[in-house]
C-alpha cells in the first residue's frame, strides 16, 4: 500500500500536532489521502494511533529508526510526501533525505539548521535532481513566513516598477507569542556541538548554494524600521536570523539561476536581506538583544549547557495550548518604493503554526503537484518554500491554515493594498 503522507518522528511534540493537523484536515473529505505515523517505538506509535483514531496496523503505524538506512530507505521508498519531524537534524536527518533524493521522495522538515541544509545541498542536490525528488527544508515557523514574505515583496515591486528592478534592503521584523519546546532547545544546545567548519560555512552569508548574491549587513542590538509614514518600529538579534537568512539567500540564489527564463522571479543584485525581533523602544531592545547575547555565550560554555539541557524541558514536552500570536511584517525598499508585507496568523507560533504550515506545505506536494512552480529553478533538488511551492504554498496557508499574508506600499502614506 502507497503512503501518501509518512510523518517521521510521529510521537514527538510537534510530530503529533502535525499528525493531529492531518488526519482532521478538512480536504480529506474530498481528495482522501492517508497518513502513516513514524518513529522508534511501536509502543508509543501505538499510543498515538488510538489518540488520533488511526489503526495501529502497517498502513497507520510503521517503526523507523533514523540511525539505521536500511529502516529508513524501506519506510521511505513506498511513501510519496515524506515529513521529518525528527531533531537535530545534523544528526539524525541525512538518511531520510539520502532515500528520499534516491527513491524520488518528496521531503519536508522543520529544521532550524543551516548547516544540516549546507550539508544535503551538497551531497543530495543533483541526486534530487535527476529522480525529481523535491527536498524542501524549513518548512516551518522557521522559515516559511520569511521566505514568502520576500517573494510576495518581490513580486509587488516587479508588478510596479517592471521586471528587471532589482529589491534592496529588505528586513523582516518578527512580533510572536508561544513558547519553548524540550526537542527545540535540546537542538539548540546540539547546533554548538555540531563539527565547526560546517557551522561556519553555513553562517555565511549565501552559504547553501551558489550563485551569491550582495553580502548582509551585520546584525545590530537596536534596529529602527519605517513601519508608515509616521512611525518607526524598534527591534533587536531575532536569533532565528541565522536559519531564515539562509533560506531567503537559498531563495535568492535559486531564482537568480532562472532569471533569463523567468526575471521577474529574481530578487536582482542589490538585495540585502536581514531579521529582527520588535521591541516597544530602543531601551528595551538594547536589554533585549543583550540577554539574547548573554544566553548565546553560555550555551557555548559546556558545563552550563549541561545544567540547562538538565533544567529546560524535556524531549516530548512543549506549550500546552495554541494560545498566542504571530505577526511577521517584511520592509522592502526598491528605489522609490517601500513595500511592507504583513504575514499574521492567531495561535501559537513556534509548534502549532509549524505544524499547520509544514502540513499545508506537504499538502501542496501531495494534492497539487502540478500546479507547483518549482519547474521554474530547474527541477527536483533541495530547494525552499518560496521556490518551490511559491503561490501553491501561499494559497493553502490562507485556506487552510488561518494566515492572512497581504503586501501594501507605505512610501507616500497612501496605502494601496494589493492581497
Ligand atoms: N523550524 C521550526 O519552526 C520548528 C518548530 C518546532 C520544532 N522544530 C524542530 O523540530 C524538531 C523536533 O522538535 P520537538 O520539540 O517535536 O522534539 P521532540 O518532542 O523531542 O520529538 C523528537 C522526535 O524524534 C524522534 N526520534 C529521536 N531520535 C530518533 C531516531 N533515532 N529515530 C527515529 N525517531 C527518533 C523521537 O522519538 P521518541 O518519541 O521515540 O523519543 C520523537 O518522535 C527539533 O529539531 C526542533 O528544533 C522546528
Amino acid at each position: 500500500m502507497t503512503r501518501d503522507i509518512l510523518i517521521l518522528g510521529a510521537t514527538g511534540f510537534t510530530g503529533q500536532l502535525i499528525a493531529r493537523y492531518l488526519v482532521n484536515h478538512p480536504q480529506r473529505a474530498s481528495s482522501p489521502f492517508n497518513v502513516t505515523l513514524g518513529g522508534r517505538s511501536r509502543d508509543k506509535l501505538n499510543r498515538v494511533a488510538k489518540s488520533l483514531g488511526l489503526s495501529t496496523d502497517a498502513g497507520s503505524v510503521v517503526v523507523v529508526d533514523l540511525s539505521d538506512y536500511s529502516t529508513v530507505e524501506r519506510a521511505v521508498v513506498r511513501a510519496k510526501v515524506v515529513i521529518n519531524a525528527v531533531g537535530p537534524y545534523w544528526k539524525f536527518g541525512d538518511f531520510v533525505v539520502r532515500a528520499c533524493a534516491r527513491h524520488g521522495v518528496h521531503y519536508v522538515d522543520i529544521t532550524p539548521e543551516p548547516h544540516f541544509i549546507a550539508d544535503i545541498v551538497a551531497k543530495y542536490d543533483f541526486m534530487a535532481f535527476k529522480t525529481n525528488a523535491l527536498v524542501i527544508p524549513a518548512c516551518g515557523f522557521d522559515s516559511i513566513p520569511p521566505d514568502i514574505a520576500v517573494f510576495v515583496a518581490n513580486r509587488y515591486v516587479k508588478a510596479v516598477l517592471g521586471s528587471d528592478t532589482s529589491i534592496e534592503d529588505s528586513t523582516t521584523a518578527y512580533d510572536v507569542e508561544g513558547g519553548f519546546s524540550g526537542g527545540l532547545i535540546h537542538s539548540i544546545m546540539s547546533f554548538v556541538e555540531d563539527p565547526g567548519k560546517t557551522l561556519i560555512k553555513s553562517a555565511a552569508d549565501y552559504g547553501l548554494r551558489q550563485p551569491h548574491g550582495p553580502p548582509s549587513r551585520l546584525p545590530r542590538i537596536v534596529y529602527k524600521l519605517p513601519y508608515d509614514v509616521s512611525t518607526s518600529w524598534y527591534g533587536t538579534i531575532w536569533p532565528q536570523r541565522v536559519i531564515n537568512r539562509q533560506t531567503v539567500h537559498h531563495s535568492w540564489s535559486l531564482f537568480e539561476r532562472s532569471r533569463d527564463a523567468h526575471p521577474a522571479d529574481a530578487y536582482g543584485d542589490k538585495f540585502r536581506y536581514d531579521e529582527c525581533l520588535r521591541s516597544p523602544g530602543p531601551i528595551s531592545a538594547l536589554f533585549v538583544g543583550f540577554s539574547i547575547c548573554l544566553f548565546v555565550v553560555a550555551i557555548l560554555i559546556s558545563p552550563i549547557r549541561w545544567v540547562l539541557k538538565r533544567i529546560l524541558p524535556q524531549s516530548g514536552i512543549g506549550p500546552a495550548s495554541d494560545k498566542g500570536h504571530f505577526e511577521v511584517v517584511n520592509i522592502t525598499k526598491a528605489g522609490p518604493l517601500t513595500v511592507k508585507t504583513t504575514v499574521r496568523g492567531e495561535g501559537e507560533f513556534a509548534y502549532y503554526a509549524t505544524a499547520r504550515m509544514t502540513s499545508e506545505a506537504a499538502l501542496a506536494i501531495l494534492l497539487q503537484f502540478n500546479e507547483l512552480p518549482y519547474r521554474k529553478t530547474g527541477g527536483g533538488g533541495v530547494l525552499t518554500p518560496a521556490a518551490a511551492l511559491g503561490d501553491v504554498l501561499i494559497r493553502r496557508l490562507e485556506d487552510f491554515a488561518g494566515v492572512t499574508i497581504s503586501s501594501e506600499s507605505i512610501k507616500t502614506g497612501e496605502t494601496k493594498k494589493t492581497r
